[in-house]
């Protein structure tokens, strides 16, 4: 199943402002993370058995730098410094995936600035894992 987990919304938390001033978001918004090393944008998610889930984030960033990130599974790094690259426009929107362990039941997924710039601005992301849908799957 496919579950989506906007990143304005609890349990998400963003260090920076939820804002809805470019258009093509999902939900009520996007995490515009502060502008420095560290700015997180932390989600919980759910994963019904331990195994292996596809981790997909999608985000914008109208700058012209790279908007590095760790990607941190339960406190783990899956990836360092991995590369959120310029989409041409605050308004478009593109999807990086990645592939990352989870435990059943909940999981803390975090996105760490490694640059000054802070992150790309954060749509939401989205868990696959191998179960079938089920009830509450979005
Ligand atoms: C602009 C843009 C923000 C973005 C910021 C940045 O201010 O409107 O959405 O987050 O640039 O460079 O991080
Ligand atoms: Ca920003």
């Amino acid at each position: 199943a496919t579950i989506r987990y906007e990143a304005e919304s609890a349990p998400a938390t963003c260090d920076g402002v939820v804002e809805s001033n470019h258009t093509g978001y999902s939900g009520s918004g996007f995490c515009n993370s502060n502008n420095a090393v560290g700015a997180a944008n932390q989600f919980t998610v759910n994963a019904a058995s331990a195994g292996t889930a596809t981790l997909a984030i999608r985000y914008a960033h109208g700058g012209t730098d790279i908007r590095s990130a760790d990607i941190l599974v339960n406190g783990a790094a899956v990836e360092t410094a991995s590369a959120f690259s310029a989409t041409g426009a605050w308004t478009t929107w593109s999807t990086k995936t990645v592939t990352i362990p989870v435990n059943a039941g909940s999981n803390t997924i975090r996105l760490v600035a490694s640059t000054a710039s802070g992150l790309a601005n954060i749509d939401y992301v989205e868990i696959t894992d191998g179960d079938p849908p089920q009830t509450g799957d979005g």
